[in-house]
C-alpha cells in the first residue's frame, strides 16, 4: 500500500485526488473515486447555485463520508453563497484556486475544514504555505480545464517541492493520467496526485456520449489553452487563467482573435447553441494532454485501482 502524508491525513487508501472538475465532476464520480479509496471532489461551476452545492453534497453521503468539494476562488466575491454552502456540507476538503482565496481561509478555519489551492508557479506556493494551506496542488500547464498554464509539470513540482516541500503537503497535478505518471510525482517526493482528465471517461462521469468518444479518439497533440469559450459564453475568468480544451473549429477559428470574438455577438451565439446541442465541433470539451492516453471507458474504481496498484509496481522496482 502506498502511504503518504496525504493518505495519513484524509484516511485514504491510494494516494489520489479526484480533481474537482465543474461539469463532469458531479456527485456520482466524487463517490466512486472515495469508494475506489481516494478522496473525490465535487467541482462547482461558477453559475451553480447553494441548493446544488447542497443536493450533491447530499448524494455524496449517501455512499461516503469522504469527500470533497472545489470553488473557484475568483468567483467569490460574485457568489458568496457558494462558500457558505461548500461549509455546510461538511467536506473533508475545500479547495479554492484561481485567484485570491483569501476570503474563503477564516471561514473554513472555523469550520474546521482542510483547505487547498492549486498553484501554478514558486511564489504562489510560498505564499500559499505561509496563509497556512493545508494541502497545496502543484497544477502544471498541460492539466486539463482552468489553470495558470506558463510552466509544465515538472518543473513546478520540483520547484514547489524545494520551497515547501518541508512544511507542506504538496501534491502534483497535470498530464498525471496513468501509474507510471503517479509513480513520478511519488518518487520526486509529492504526496499524491490530483487527477483530472484521466478520469474523464470514466462510466461516472457527466459527459454525453459524442464528448466521451471524442475524449477517447483524442491524441496528446490536440488540445489547446485558449479563453475563447469563456469569452463566448461570457464566463468572466480572470485573464491569467485559460482553460485547457479539446481543440475543434471554434477554437481554430477564434484562438488569436479574442478581442474580435468579444465584438462578435453572432460567433458567442453560436457556441451557446452548441453546448446546447452537443456539437462538438463547436462546443468545448475541457481535457488535458493526458487525454492522450484515454482508450476504453472504465469505471473510477479500476481507474483508481489500476493507477495505485501499478504505481506501488514501479516503485518497488527500484
Ligand atoms: C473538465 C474539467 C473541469 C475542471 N473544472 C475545475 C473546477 O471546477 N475547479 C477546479 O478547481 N479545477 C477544475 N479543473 C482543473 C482540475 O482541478 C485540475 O487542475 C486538472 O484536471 C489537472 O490536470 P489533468 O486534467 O491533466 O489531470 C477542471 C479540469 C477539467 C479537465
Amino acid at each position: 500500500m502506498l502511504r503518504t502524508e496525504l493518505t495519513d491525513r484524509f484516511s485514504l487508501q491510494v494516494p489520489i485526488v479526484g480533481a474537482p472538475m465543474a461539469g463532469p465532476g458531479g456527485p456520482a464520480l466524487a463517490s466512486a473515486v472515495s469508494l475506489a479509496g481516494g478522496l473525490g471532489m465535487i467541482g462547482v461551476s461558477s453559475a451553480a447555485t447553494p441548493e446544488w452545492i447542497t443536493a450533491a453534497a447530499d448524494e455524496v453521503r449517501q455512499a461516503t463520508e469522504r469527500f470533497g468539494i472545489g470553488l473557484m476562488a475568483w468567483n467569490l466575491a460574485r457568489r458568496p453563497e457558494q462558500l457558505d454552502a461548500a461549509i455546510a456540507a461538511r467536506p473533508a476538503l475545500v479547495s479554492v484556486s484561481f485567484g485570491d482565496y483569501s476570503v474563503a481561509l477564516d471561514p473554513l478555519r472555523q469550520a474546521r475544514i482542510p483547505v487547498a489551492t492549486q498553484v501554478g508557479d514558486v511564489a504562489s506556493a510560498r505564499q500559499a504555505h505561509e496563509q497556512g494551506i493545508e494541502l497545496i496542488v502543484a497544477r502544471g500547464a498541460e492539466g486539463g480545464g482552468h489553470g495558470d498554464d506558463r510552466v509544465a509539470t515538472l518543473p513546478l513540482l520540483q520547484g514547489v517541492l524545494e520551497a515547501v516541500g518541508d512544511g507542506a503537503v504538496v501534491i502534483a497535478a497535470g498530464g498525471i493520467s496513468t501509474a507510471r505518471g503517479l509513480a513520478a510525482v511519488l518518487a520526486a517526493g509529492a504526496a499524491g496526485a490530483w487527477i483530472g482528465t484521466g478520469l474523464l471517461a470514466c462510466h461516472e462521469a457527466l459527459a454525453r456520449p459524442e464528448a466521451k468518444r471524442r475524449l477517447l479518439d483524442a491524441t496528446e497533440l490536440d488540445t489547446v489553452s485558449t479563453s475563447v469559450f469563456d469569452i463566448a459564453q461570457g464566463i468572466p475568468w480572470p485573464p491569467a487563467y485559460r482553460g485547457r480544451a479539446l481543440s475543434n473549429a471554434f477554437s481554430r477559428r477564434w484562438h488569436g482573435r479574442e478581442d474580435e470574438l468579444a465584438q462578435d455577438p453572432a460567433a458567442r451565439q453560436q457556441l451557446v447553441d452548441a453546448m446546447a446541442a452537443g456539437d462538438y465541433d463547436t462546443a468545448v470539451i475541457y481535457a488535458g494532454q493526458a487525454v492522450g492516453s484515454l482508450s476504453t471507458e472504465r469505471s473510477a474504481r479500476e481507474v483508481v485501482s489500476t493507477l495505485a496498484a501499478g504505481a506501488e509496481a514501479l516503485l518497488r522496482r527500484w
